[in-house]
């Protein structure tokens, strides 16, 4: 595998500040079932209106929140982006429920999430920036920050194999050795689902399902 570095990709924060405005517009066009794909993201929490505590990692504009409040009107979130604009955007359209967010603009790398604080943790379309080790330490993070019986709702790509094998040496290429571990460049590696599969065992999980699944876009959940 050949690990020299290229002209480098974009960096993830300024990727999403600068496509923040045309996002929404832009996953509308490219998942079929986009409504049913953010609507599904919120089946695992049942209907509730007690205060229960969701981590949303790269929450983005805040897509899912839609569906995480049908569920559960009163929830706690705590949302976590690297992009301002893109919480900027979040933080417009849920003005009205601002007492119940906490915005944190960092790397949901860098950032601590605590220990059995969430009910539940969630992220949709982020986790593919990052290669195996890395996923493995953030579910790590994500398990350790679940309360007891806490589930981990993911939804992302999934690829074959072999385009897995294919997008991993390009990442190589593009970002070398030295930034392969934060997740710092906008640049996909989607596993397959066998691996996705193994991470989350290798991290601690040990139950694993699959919720929803329309070509390349899945959403599974684990505990
Ligand atoms: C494709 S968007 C998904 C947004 C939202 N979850 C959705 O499904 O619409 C990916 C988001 O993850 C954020 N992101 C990527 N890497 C991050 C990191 N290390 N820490 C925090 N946010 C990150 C990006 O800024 C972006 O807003």
């Amino acid at each position: 595998m050949s690990k020299e570095t290229k002209d480098k990709p974009e960096e993830m924060a300024s990727f999403f500040d600068l496509r923040a405005a045309g996002y929404e517009d832009h996953m509308q066009e490219t998942i079929n079932s986009f409504t049913q794909y953010y609507a599904t993201v919120a089946v695992p929490i049942p209907h509730t209106t007690e205060p229960i505590s969701v981590l949303d990692l790269g929450c983005g504009t805040g897509l899912e929140l839609r569906w995480i409040f049908a569920q559960a009107p009163n929830a706690k979130l705590t949302c976590v982006d690297v992009s301002e604009n893109m919480l900027k955007v979040l933080q417009r359209t849920y003005r009205e429920r601002c007492d119940q967010i906490r915005l944190i603009q960092d790397s949901y790398v860098r950032w601590p999430f605590g220990q059995d604080q969430y009910d539940y943790v969630v992220s949709v379309m982020t986790m593919h920036h990052f290669v195996s080790e890395d996923k493995v330490a953030l579910y790590k993070k994500i398990r350790q920050a679940l309360k007891p019986g806490g589930q981990y709702i993911e939804g992302d790509y999934v690829v074959s194999p072999e385009k897995e094998r294919e997008l991993l040496e390009t990442y190589w290429q593009l970002c070398g050795d030295d930034q392969a571990d934060e997740g710092l460049y906008h640049v996909d590696v989607p596993c397959s689902l066998e691996v996705q599969k193994q991470l989350f065992e290798t991290a601690g999980f040990q139950h694993f399902y699959v919720l929803f699944e329309e070509g390349e876009h899945f959403i599974y959940v684990v505990k």
